[in-house]
């Protein structure tokens, strides 16, 4: 396996991957009828737009890697700088049969290594369905602090509470190092 950032040419299968993740990871969490609908249409027509100027070299303010198997993608990040500064890992998602084999660690260390060289001095920040254990553990295992909770309204009509995890810059900055330093 290995992580590159993120091309144009990834739009269609980071959008499965997104999907069935969402099927899998919310099932118990957000309603049936949402996630049965036009989910894979939205997320294709989603990461179609995002990735469309990216040419591979992780140049602009927001970044997608991909972690690579056989030529297949099983799992991505994407991250960006938000207009107060700090960094949002907006998506992070590995494919449900590849789960805890070490995926979600080496992204967040790219992503990390990524705000650290690109952005340095800025906070990292997720927001994370209050719901969703899993992940909550995983973002905890890695140093993550809870920062705030809020109720989010989704465009379909539902409400969820989210919890924000942070990671400060030295921390970032010291996960940010350890994908190179393990590769
Ligand atoms: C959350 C997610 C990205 C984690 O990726 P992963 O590849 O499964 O995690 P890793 O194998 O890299 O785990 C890294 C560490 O976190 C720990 N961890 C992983 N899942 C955990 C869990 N459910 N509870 C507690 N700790 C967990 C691992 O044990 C490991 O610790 P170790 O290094 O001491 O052994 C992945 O499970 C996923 O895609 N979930 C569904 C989508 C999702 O919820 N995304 C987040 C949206 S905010």
């Amino acid at each position: 396996m290995h992580i590159r950032p993120g091309t144009k040419d990834d739009a269609e299968q980071i959008a499965e991957l997104h999907t069935r993740s969402w099927l899998t990871a919310y099932a118990e969490i957000m309603p049936a009828s949402y996630l049965n609908a036009s989910l894979l249409d939205e997320r294709k027509a989603m990461w179609s737009a995002r990735l469309a100027a990216e040419t591979g070299d992780a140049g602009h303010g927001r970044c997608a890697f991909v972690a690579v198997e056989g030529g297949a993608v099983v799992g991505f990040a994407y991250l960006g700088v938000e207009g107060d500064g700090r960094v949002l890992l907006d998506n992070l998602h590995v494919q449900p049969e590849r789960k805890q084999a070490g995926i979600g660690r080496r992204l967040v260390c790219h992503a990390f290594g990524w705000a650290a060289e690109r952005h340095p001095g800025r906070t990292v920040y997720l927001e994370v369905l209050r719901d969703n254990a899993a992940a909550i553990g995983f973002y905890r295992r890695l140093g993550g602090q809870p920062t705030r909770e809020f109720v989010e309204r989704f465009p379909a009509g539902f409400k969820l509470p989210v919890v924000e995890y942070a990671w400060g810059a030295d921390l970032v900055r010291l996960i940010g190092g350890g994908d190179r330093l393990a590769s």
